[in-house]
């Protein structure tokens, strides 16, 4: 194709993909060819604001590596990781609802028995809270064997790997529901704190005038065989950033109240949040042939 011009560019660059490509394949790459032209006519793209989009896009990947991926907190930014997570686990059945995972999950926290505190370092100023609830299927009835994955940051609003002096797995833990269907664990009153905004993502929000901030929230991964992994976040009812969370994860079915705990109790506070969880979809067999 020789005579490309800013009429036809578009089809030109859709119809140099091969006939043999995967369906799927095609289809994501007609509509991102047909959205990034569009967008790049609708707002006249100037040819250095291209061009700083790519070295944007280059530093994100220089301060990306394997425990930090820049392009996920960008997406976080746009609002893309919640609009994908809500497209992939729309709720159909009553289950509760999903939010984004972060990047600061990981595997194989400390396991602890029901109603143990995942506090392993003292903060000043922090208020102890008791959660505990059920863990419910669609229909009401309890589940057993749950796995709860439970992370939240300090008081000084860092998480354990980013503060080197928190206990390794600090504010962490590994709960499983009892016959009841029942957790309950001790961690404290979460503190609002900012997204990592020392890289190309805080460059973004500035472009954007944003700000970093996430509503104090407690992270959730429960799973069991035959049920979906809900990856969640409990918000605190009474947290600033509430209605201006910096990624768009808070859902009004995941704000839990944390109350004065009753006279006698071992935390300040307590709060109570059920769970529901939705059967894992069967996988089709497909018949050998
Ligand atoms: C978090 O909740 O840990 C988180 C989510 C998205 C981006 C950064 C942090
Ligand atoms: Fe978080």
């Amino acid at each position: 194709m020789r005579n490309v011009t800013i009429d036809n560019i578009t089809d030109v660059v859709i119809n140099a993909m091969s006939p043999d490509i995967a369906p799927r394949n095609r289809q994501i790459m007609t509509s991102l060819i047909k959205h990034l032209h569009g967008f790049a006519r609708e707002v006249d793209l100037t040819f250095p604001e291209w061009l700083e989009a790519c070295e944007f896009m280059r530093r994100a990947g220089d301060i990306s590596d394997d425990k930090r991926n820049e392009f996920i907190l960008i997406c976080d930014i746009l609002g893309l990781e919640v609009l994908v997570d809500m497209q992939d686990h729309r709720v159909t059945d009553g289950e509760s609802e999903s939010t984004v995972l972060g990047p600061f999950y990981r595997e194989n926290p400390p396991v602890l028995p029901k109603g143990a505190s995942i506090i392993q370092k003292h903060f000043d100023n922090s208020q102890t809270v008791r959660v505990s609830g059920r863990v419910l299927d669609t229909a009401g009835r309890p589940i057993e064997g749950v796995t709860i994955d439970v992370w939240e940051d300090a008081p000084n609003g860092l998480y354990e790997q980013q503060d080197p002096d928190q206990p390794d797995y600090n504010l962490r833990g590994r709960f499983v529901t009892d016959a009841n269907g029942e957790y309950a664990f001790v961690g404290i009153r979460p503190e609002p704190y900012p997204i990592p905004y020392d890289g190309a993502a805080g460059e973004l929000l500035n472009y954007m005038g944003h700000h970093p901030w996430r509503p104090g929230h407690i992270h959730f991964m429960l799973f069991k065989d035959g049920y979906q992994t809900l990856i969640s976040q409990i918000f605190d009812a009474d947290t600033k950033y509430l209605d201006k969370d910096s990624v768009f994860a808070v859902k009004e079915s995941l704000i839990g109240q944390m109350r004065p705990a009753p006279a006698g109790a071992d935390t300040e506070l307590v709060m109570d949040f059920d769970f529901r969880l939705k059967k894992a979809v069967a996988k089709t067999l497909i018949a050998a042939e």
